[in-house]
């Protein structure tokens, strides 16, 4: 993008954000409101399929102009970001039309929902010259860079061959089928966009992530955030083999698809393994990464870093601090925004984080051990 109006974007000469939020559920709003933190952005139009969740959006986003139809709200000139929170199946698509349009991009993760689709969203990026930033917070978050720098990086953990993480829910829960009829203000076609049409159907809109036509379940919620930070604290990326087991062991027989209850394994060529099980073992979730090295052991989640040597002698470190890291990483979005840099959690590093997690559903699926060629990119053949 080389227009004038880019240019008067990227110098900082006018320093207001004209965002646009496309997808105006949960997440969506949430980070929208991360975004009105800084006094720069004005949220100027919201897109949802549905009109109640478009009503709740202009509460907090008073004067927005507001669409159905994300196409419509990308032909509004003056504006320069645009936040996408719809699930999983709207990623690429709205991503790519966003880019295509010259709108710089914050698009939830996992960034993609099939792994075709990832390469056309990094071209779309660069192609565009825009800024991309995925939803994986993680990078921008205190403990797992204090991970990597001062422990990983200082040698403190020796060599790592294990990074263990972990999500543990709560019980399953049933499906919410009570909305019989369509509201009139959803458009049921629009929502299913890419996935094959079916009639309505509630749980489908309610409950995306229980159905693997919309997703990978747990796989992708969880573990895309958790081996992303895995990638980045141990600066890896691509695996040369992926396995999966599993299988919806809650005792629901209500068409979901998706596992409750799922294991996967990850193998890359520095000798060193990650593993992800997801279960419904506890009261509160309970989550984490643990790297496991001959010198040490070390735990991060989102608020806690714990360290502790094999030498006895050595003091342990415990870090523990409150707030929400998704706040850094959307203020690191508007300043590459501004800088025109790489953001923390660019578009080629989310697709490569996502692509692990489409393997471990993919190897789910199919019950087998898939073999993946790290350097192309490609699963070879059994
Ligand atoms: N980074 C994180 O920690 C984090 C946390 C939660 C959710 N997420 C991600 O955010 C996404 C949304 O999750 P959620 O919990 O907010 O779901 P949600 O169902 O609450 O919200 C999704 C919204 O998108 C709308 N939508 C669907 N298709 C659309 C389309 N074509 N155009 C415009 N709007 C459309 C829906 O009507 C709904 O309002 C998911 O991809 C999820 O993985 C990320």
């Amino acid at each position: 993008m080389n227009s004038a109006l880019s240019y008067s974007r990227i110098a900082g000469a006018n320093d207001r954000v004209s965002l646009g939020l496309i997808g105006c559920g949960g997440r969506g709003s949430y980070v929208a409101t991360l975004f009105q933190k800084s006094p720069a952005v004005k949220i100027s139009a919201v897109c949802d399929v549905y009109g109640a969740r478009i009503d709740k959006a202009l509460a907090f986003a008073q004067g927005a102009r507001s669409f159905y139809d994300h196409r419509k709200l990308l032909e509004m000139g003056e504006l320069d970001v645009v936040l996408i929170g719809t699930p999983d199946h709207w990623h690429a698509r709205t991503a790519i039309d966003a880019l295509n349009a010259g709108k710089d991009v914050y698009v939830e993760k996992p960034l993609m929902r099939t792994r075709d689709e990832g390469p056309l969203i990094v071209k779309a990026a660069r192609v565009n010259d825009r800024i991309c930033q995925v939803g994986l917070q993680q990078r921008s978050g205190w403990p797992y860079l204090r991970a990597r720098d001062e422990f990983v990086r200082a040698g403190k953990l020796g060599k790592i061959t294990l990074a263990r993480t972990f999500w543990h829910s709560g019980p399953p829960r049933p499906l919410n089928r009570d909305m019989k009829e369509k509201p009139s203000n959803l458009d049921w076609a629009r929502f299913l966009g890419p996935v094959k049409w079916r009639d309505w159907d509630p749980a489908q809109y309610f409950n995306f992530r229980a159905f693997l036509d919309y997703n990978g379940g747990k796989i992708t919620d969880f573990f895309t955030h958790w081996v992303d930070a895995v990638h980045m604290m141990l600066e890896i990326d691509n695996p040369v083999a992926v396995m999966s087991a599993g299988g919806i062991y809650g005792g629901f027989n209500d068409g979901r698809t998706a596992p409750d209850n799922v294991y996967s394994l990850v193998e890359y060529p520095s000798e060193v393994t990650v593993t992800f099980e997801c279960g419904a073992f506890a009261p509160q979730p309970e989550y984490g990464i643990e790297l496991c090295g001959t010198e040490g052991r070390l735990f991060v989640n989102r608020n806690r870093l714990e360290y502790h040597s094999h030498d006895r002698g050595a003091p342990p470190v415990a870090d523990r601090r409150p707030g929400d890291i998704t706040l850094d990483h959307v203020n690191n979005f508007l300043e590459c925004c501004r800088t025109r840099k790489r953001p923390n959690a660019d578009v080629h590093i989310g697709q490569r984080s996502t692509q692990v997690s489409l393997l471990a559903v993919q190897a789910y699926v199919e019950k087998r051990r898939i073999r993946f060629d790290p350097a192309r990119e490609e699963v070879l053949p059994l």
